[in-house]
């Protein structure tokens, strides 16, 4: 199943994000939201060794992801769709590679022939209207064996509303309609289109490409409130709150040669 019927063209949304880029790179900049802190160590991590590794960060905003794989060695990329992004992450780091180009069409052919021996995508498939071109380069250009993370808001607990019953005093998330596809528009950074997805259709959508799953985190949650106190030391409630991922990483690998 492709997702070509939500509407509008990937190019709607980069309007979107090149204005509001300011407001996001001032926010990753900050890096004090719990999403900054979860998963943080998920490519590092899965991609180590990563000297001479070739690593293509696909929807890389600022760049800031691709600079921190490339200080650990890598032969690290990135590209995004959005011209205030790019400029922000060539102006920032100016000795690595930063290509242009709404991926809602896909790499394009220079990138799907170059080879890469990995590919990340930090918070941005969700972000893009239309996957399914973007997966077929990527499965292409990867290598034999190699590994395409993903991590982004978990699709089931994001944004899904607290609730706690007056009664009962239980307190859980309410989640609707977790099976429908659904384009939504989120506040965060001056308001953005999310396309909703649920965590099967992303992992189908990879395997219809040759890439499968070989990794899947969801991290608890660390309460904002939480300051620097461990986690025996948290309240009731940040107890609750850390049980329900609200982040989700996979990893998809494509089979090796022969
Ligand atoms: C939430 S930001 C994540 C940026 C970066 N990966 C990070 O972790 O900070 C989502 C990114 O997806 C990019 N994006 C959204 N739609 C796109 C499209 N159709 N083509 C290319 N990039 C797109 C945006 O420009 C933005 O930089």
């Amino acid at each position: 199943m492709s997702d070509a019927t939500y509407d509008g063209p990937g190019s709607h949304d980069l309007v979107t994000w090149d204005r509001i880029a300011e407001r996001y790179i001032e926010l990753a900049d900050n890096r004090s939201t719990s999403s900054f802190h979860h998963l943080a160590d998920f490519f590092h991590e899965r991609l180590k060794p990563l000297s001479g590794k070739s690593v293509l960060d696909i929807g890389c905003g600022h760049g800031w992801l691709t600079h921190s794989l490339a200080v650990q060695g890598a032969e690290a990329s990135g590209i995004d769709g959005s011209e205030s992004m790019i400029s922000q992450a060539r102006r920032r780091y100016p000795d690595l590679t930063f290509h242009t180009a709404d991926l809602t069409g896909g790499l394009g052919p220079a990138l799907t022939d170059a080879g890469y021996d990995a590919m990340v995508a930090r918070f941005s498939l969700q972000c893009i209207s239309d996957i399914d071109p973007l997966l077929r380069d990527t499965a292409v250009a990867l290598r034999p064996g190699g590994l395409f993370l993903v991590s982004m808001p978990h699709p089931a607990f994001y944004m899904r509303e607290r609730v706690e019953d007056p009664v009962t005093k239980e307190r859980y998330r309410k989640v609707t309609g977790y099976l429908e596809l659904e384009t939504r528009v989120l506040p965060d950074f001056g308001g953005h289109r999310y396309f909703h997805r649920p965590v099967s259709w992303y992992v189908n959508s990879f395997a219809r490409h040759g890439l499968y799953l070989d990794d899947m985190r969801e991290p608890h949650q660390h309460p904002d409130t939480a300051g620097s106190r461990t986690r025996d030391e948290w309240n009731e409630f940040e107890k609750w709150w850390s049980t329900i991922p609200v982040f989700l990483g996979l990893g998809f690998r494509k089979a090796a040669a022969g």
